[in-house]
This record gives structure tokens, sequence and C-alpha cells, in this order.
């Protein structure tokens, strides 16, 4: 059986021959169906609608779902080895997926009740339909207790009132899973997450964010006005959403951090790639120690930010607390994507700096890593809080 084996504190990672399979179907429909019109669609803004039907239609949209609700049934290892290989060539389509697959699946099969996972998860798991998770408001980004947007509980439903920031797949999501406080003098413990539905009336779509980096993905604010949701759309306990929020985004983490990953293993590929063909100096750029000094700080950081996002996606697998791994992967990987995409704009001299050469758009992609599904700081006070805990 063809394996790659690496021990760590106790942890077995071997890949098996349904992870490298899934690792080679990732990286064949990234470059044949995602790197084509890459430089366009980032340069329109332009959301990926035909590739993120076709990773729907590859099983990429509900990769760890279980197959009862439609999914692939894989596990946390095959979705991150996934993200990776995607996220080197395309983050913009990579976070759609990373959204829909930790986010919002995620929370709805552990979450959600037998009805919401008939009604909502088989649509979101098959790409039928995509998820948003709602969660960032103007006044609540890393803090995110304090949410004004509001769920007031009328008996039999909830009106929702409030505006959410910054929503990846804002403007193509069907479903969205809306966090917004009801009992305000419970604080985090009175507030509650609710699937609402594109559609609901005083439900709108706001603002597309004009973005530094993953420019095809779709960003929007969301205006909610005097929006009815039934009660039965609520995730948990009255008073859960806060928790849920927490415990989704744990997960969420990983693939983050294997996004981070894959942008700075696709740009350390594309940098060694251009060292071996670009010469300076009567050689090749390769050649040059300074290169190639570049290159062996950039292949050892990504080396080490590979085994921190295995380390959390196996610890996830195995039922064990992943918490501090998931922060640790995505401080680390975020960082060494800033870093190494920078680097290989540098090996690429003028050439790095213009679009075809896809490694500015790498450096652009790779900053976002560092501030959402929690920023860097924050990663290190949730890193800080388990040492003690
Ligand atoms: N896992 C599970 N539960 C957790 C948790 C975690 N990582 N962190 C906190 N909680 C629980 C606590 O146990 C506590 O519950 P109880 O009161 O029942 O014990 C509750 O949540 C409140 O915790 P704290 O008192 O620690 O809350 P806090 O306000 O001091 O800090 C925080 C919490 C860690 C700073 C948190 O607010 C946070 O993670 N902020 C960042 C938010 C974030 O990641 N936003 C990303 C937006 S989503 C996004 O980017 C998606 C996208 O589109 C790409």
């Amino acid at each position: 059986m063809a394996s790659a084996t690496l021990e760590l504190q106790g942890l077995n990672f071997n890949l098996s021959e349904e992870h490298l399979a899934v690792q080679e179907a990732a990286r064949d429909f990234a470059q044949t169906e995602l790197l084509p019109g890459i430089v366009e669609r980032d340069n329109e803004a332009r959301f990926p609608a035909e590739q993120v039907k076709r990773m729907g239609e590859l099983g990429f949209m509900g990769m760890m779902v279980s197959p009862d609700y439609g999914g692939g049934g894989m596990d946390t290892v095959s979705y991150v080895l996934a993200m990776e290989e995607i996220s080197k060539v395309d983050a913009s389509a990579s976070v759609v997926m990373s959204v829909n697959n930790s986010l919002v699946c995620y929370g709805l099969e552990a979450f959600g009740t037998e009805e919401q996972k008939q009604k909502y998860l088989t649509r979101l798991a098959s790409g039928e339909t995509l998820g948003a998770f709602c969660l960032s408001e103007p006044e609540a980004g890393s803090d995110a207790t304090s949410q004004a947007t509001s769920a007031e509980d009328k008996g039999d439903y909830y009106l929702v009132n409030g505006t959410k920031n910054w929503i990846t797949n804002g403007g193509s999501s069907g479903i969205c899973l809306v966090i917004a406080q009801t009992d305000r003098e419970k604080k985090h413990r009175g507030i509650n997450c609710l699937i609402i539905e594109k559609g609901t009336p005083g439900f709108v779509v706001g603002k597309k964010e004009d973005k530094m980096g993953i420019r095809a993905s779709d960003t929007h604010s969301l205006l909610f006005t005097d929006v009815q949701v039934p009660k039965e759309n609520r995730i948990g306990e009255d008073g859960f959403g806060f928790k849920f929020a927490m415990s989704t985004l744990n997960g969420g983490r990983i693939g983050i951090a294997a996004q981070a990953l894959g942008i700075a293993a696709g740009a350390y590929e594309l940098a060694l790639k251009y060292s071996q063909e670009r010469k300076a100096f009567g050689k090749q750029i390769f050649d040059h120690q300074a290169i190639q000094f570049k290159l062996a700080e950039m292949v050892t950081k990504i080396e080490a930010a590979r085994l921190l996002v295995y380390k959390a996606a196996r610890l996830k697998d195995e039922h064990k607390d992943y918490v501090q791994a998931a922060a640790m992967a995505k401080l680390f990987a975020s960082d060494v994507a800033m870093w190494a995409t920078t680097e290989a704009v540098q090996i690429h001299g003028g050439y790095g700096y213009v679009k075809e050469f896809h490694v500015e758009r790498m450096m652009r992609d790779a900053k976002i890593t560092q501030i959402y599904e929690g920023t860097s700081e924050i990663q290190k006070l949730v890193i800080a809080r388990e040492l003690i805990r």
C-alpha cells in the first residue's frame, strides 16, 4: 500500500491509498479547472460559479459529511489534503469550500436536528446550494460576544434585526447560519444560531466588498429587517449559539490553516520552478546561494506548517481535544503563507510583481489567512488560555 508515514507525539500520520487518491483528484481539478482564467477572475472579482458547481459534483463541498446526508464520509485529513491542493492554485475557490465544509456542514451535522439535517445539510453537502456562516458584524469581529444583531423571542418564531459584515459566500449562498442575541442579560449565554434561507422576507444581501485578496470569493454584508425565523430553525438549545460558533470555528481554523499551507506551498512550487528557468550572471538563479537559502527556508517552514495542520486534523479525527492544535496550525501556517509568498515574489523579481506570474496574487491572498476565522492575535489568546485550562 502506498503510504507516507510520520510519527509525532504518538500520532500516526499514515496516509492511506484513499488519502493519496483524494490529494491527486484535488490536484488534477485545481490544475485543469481552476487555473484557467484565474487571473481574470481575480482582476474582475468574479465568483467562480462554474468551478464551484464542479467542486460540488466532484464531492469537495461536503467531504466530511456522512453519506446518509449526501456527503463523502471522509476524514479531516482527506479534507486538509484537498484544501491544500486547491489552495495551491485558487484561494478564492478554497475559502468557498472551507466555509461550506468546516463551518456550515460541520455545524449542522454536529449540532442540528434530524429534520434540519434532512432539509438543509443534504443540499449543502451535495453542493446544490452554498452555506454562509454569519458571525461578524460592523462592531463585532474578534469580540464576537458583542452581537448587536437581535433575535427576539416571539413565541413560535424569532424576529431578527441587524447587519452582518464580511460574510464569505454572502451573495451566492442559499442557506445562512446567523448568530444573534436573544437575551442581552445572559450575555454570550443568551445568543442563538438560526438557519435563515435566502428569500426570507426582510433578508437582503448588502454591498459586495472590493477586497485586496481572495477577490473572486464573494464577500458581502447581509441585512436583516424584521425577519421571521421559525423556532425549529434554531440550532441546539436556547442560548447555545455562541458555544456553537466557537465549537464550529475550532474546526474551521483547521480548514483555513490548510488553505494558508496551500497558498505557501503553491508559491514555493512556482518559485522553485522559476529559479530553474531564469538565468542571471551566466547561470540559473537557483545556482545562486541567495536563492537556494530562500527556497531552503521556505520548504522547511512549509513542512513545519504541514505537520501542525495534519496534527490538528488527526486529533479531530481521533475525537481528541484539538482546540489548541487548530489555533497553532492556523497561527503558524498563516504567518508562513504571508512570509513565503513575499519571498516567492522576491525570487521572481520584476516578474513577481506582475499578474500573470501568480505569486503577487498569492501574496495578496495570504494576508486574509492571518485575519479571518480568528486573527493571529485571537489564535495566540486561544493557545495561551489552553495552557492553563
Ligand atoms: N471552543 C469551544 N468553546 C469556547 C471556545 C472554543 N474555542 N472559546 C470560548 N468558548 C466558550 C467558553 O467555554 C465560554 O462558554 P461558557 O461560558 O459556557 O463556559 C464561552 O465560549 C465564552 O468564552 P469566553 O468567556 O472565553 O469569551 P471571550 O469573549 O473572552 O473570548 C474569543 C472568546 C476566544 C475571543 C472569541 O470571541 C473568539 O474566538 N473571537 C474570534 C471570532 C472569530 O473567529 N471570528 C471569525 C469570523 S467567522 C469567519 O471569518 C468565517 C469566514 O467567512 C471565513
